[in-house]
Parts: structure tokens; sequence; C-alpha cells
């Protein structure tokens, strides 16, 4: 099996799909499984994983589901050793764990709040690196995909936690294509524009109301500022994820790329809090 497309092939190759119960990470375990990747779909909820990898399974694919919290490092190694011990070998490791932070100006952040994003976002994801580039250095091969945003290049008011998160993905991507480069691993990042999964929801429920504005009515605003004139489906950002996985970008690393119809960020100041 291959995807569209002569040399887009991941067909036979071992998968790692971080926050694969649900949403982007969910779109892009079943786009390698469909393409041929042998994927294990990693993620706290287990009851969920477990359900998309049996619906994967009875579509003929190869799938398997384990619980993980990325920001255990101790969890992170063992899933990869596992898989190795499976497989005998990690080819891809996508990293779309991650989660958003409470809407709020940075000097009503408190700690909590701060280092819990970061926690998942930014040392989760080094977690998932460091042991993945573990065995790939080893062999010699694989390609690692991270989900950074949008807010990593551009970052809006009032999540200051979750911008900060993001372009740590944006520099951690960087700086390990090149560490990995001599072996011949690669090391990409996906920039996500909107797509409305729950992750979104519960954002753009809290910026409703900041705004003073209707659910419909932010969808709209934002969907109009989209240059292509859509949010985005989680297939559109799992198939530029599946085609940095392949053979087909052999010569793709220490990429970040924008899949956000042509969305470059939205920044606006915001008003004076009441006293
Ligand atoms: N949806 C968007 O518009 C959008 C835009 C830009 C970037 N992103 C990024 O894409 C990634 C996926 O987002 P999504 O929209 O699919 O979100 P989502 O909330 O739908 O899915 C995230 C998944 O990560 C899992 N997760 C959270 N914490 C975890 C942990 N500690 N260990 C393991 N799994 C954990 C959740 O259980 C969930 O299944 C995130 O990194 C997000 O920041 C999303």
């Amino acid at each position: 099996m291959s995807l569209p497309g002569t040399e887009f092939s991941v067909d036979g190759m071992v998968a790692v799909v971080t926050g694969a119960a649900q949403g982007l990470g969910l779109a892009i375990a079943e786009q390698l499984a469909a393409a041929g990747a042998a994927v294990t779909l990693a993620d706290l909820q287990l009851e969920k994983t477990q359900a998309a990898a049996d619906t994967l399974c009875q579509a003929g694919s190869t799938a398997a589901a384990m619980r993980l919290d990325v920001t255990d490092s101790g969890q992170v190694d063992d899933v990869m050793a596992q898989v190795v011990a499976t497989h005998g070998r990690l080819d891809i490791l996508v990293n779309s764990a991650g989660l958003g932070q409470k809407v709020m100006p940075i000097v009503e952040l408190s700690d909590d709040e701060w280092q819990r994003v970061l926690d998942v976002n930014i040392t989760g994801t080094f977690n998932c690196c460091r042991a993945a580039a573990r065995q790939m250095e080893r062999q010699e091969s694989g390609a690692i995909v991270n989900l950074a945003s949008m807010n990593g290049h551009s970052p809006p008011a009032l999540v200051a936690s979750y911008n900060v998160s993001k372009a740590g993905v944006i520099s951690l991507t960087r700086t390990l294509a090149l560490e990995l480069a001599a072996y011949g691993v690669r090391v990409n990042a996906v920039s996500p524009g909107p797509v409305y999964t729950e992750f979104n929801k519960k954002v753009m429920a809290q910026r409703c109301q900041s705004l003073n504005l209707t659910e419909d009515e932010m969808i709209e605003r934002i969907r109009t500022a989209v240059p292509l004139g859509r949010w985005g489906e989680p297939t559109d950002i799992a198939s530029t994820v599946a085609f940095l996985c392949s053979d087909a970008a052999s010569w793709v690393t220490g990429e970040v790329w924008r899949v956000s119809g042509g969305l470059e960020g939205i920044s606006v100041a915001p008003p004076k809090r009441e006293e």
C-alpha cells in the first residue's frame, strides 16, 4: 500500500503516534495505518485509544494501543522499548500529545498553569524525541514529526505558556534535526492552523467569553481570516505529516511547515483589564 504518488510510501514502517486517542493524532495514526505502517497509538486515554486501534485492526491495518503519559520519561522509555521489542525497530515518531492553556494574561497566570502546559507540550515532546532518537541513531534511520503551532511563530495574547511551549517545540525540532543528520534521521515539525478538535473547542469557548462573541460568530470570524476560506480538517494535517514521515521527504529535515490555509497568525492587543 502507498500514499498517492509513487514514492509516498510508509508501507511496512513501524510508527508511534502520541496523543492518538482523538483529534489530529488519531487522524495521523489512521492515515499512517491506511498507508501500511504498523502503528502504536499512545495516549493518556487508554479506552479511546484501544477502541481506535481495534477499529484500525478490523479494517486490516496493523495497530496497537498503549497508555502513555508523555510527561513521565520512564513511561516514554518503556513504550519505545516495547515497540522495538515487538517490531525490531522504530521508523516513525509523531508527537501530537498536547494541550491548551486557560486563556488569561501573563500577570494572572499561575505557576501551576504555566508549568502544566510546558510539562506536556515541551517536556513531553522532549521525552519522546529523546527516547526515539536513541533508537533511530542506533538504526541510522528514522523520521520524527512534531506538532508545533502557528502560535510558536506568531504568538497571540493571553496564551503565553502555550506560545512558549510551541516555540520550544520548533527549537527542539531544529536542534535535533542537526544532531541526528549524520545518522540519516530526519526531524521536522508541522504548525497546524485552526482545526476544530476538542482542544480547539475548549480554547474557543474561553476566547468567546473574553471577546463577548457567540461560538458561531467566533467560528465564522476565524474562517474568514483563513485565506483559503475554511477551517482545517484533521486529514489536512495528517497528509502533510504522513508525507514528512515517508521516503518521499528523504531530503527534508529541520523544517517547520505551516499547514494553515495560508493563515499566518492572529494578533490582537486586548484592552485594559477591569480593576
Ligand atoms: N487543533 C488545532 O487547531 C491545533 C492547532 C495547532 C496545534 N495543534 C497541536 O496539535 C496537537 C494535537 O492537538 P489536537 O487538536 O488533536 O488536540 P486534542 O485535545 O484533540 O488531542 C490531544 C491528545 O493528547 C492527549 N494528551 C494530552 N496530554 C497527554 C499526556 N500527558 N500524555 C499523553 N497524551 C496526552 C489527549 O488525551 C488527547 O487525546 C497538539 O500538540 C496541539 O497543540 C492543534
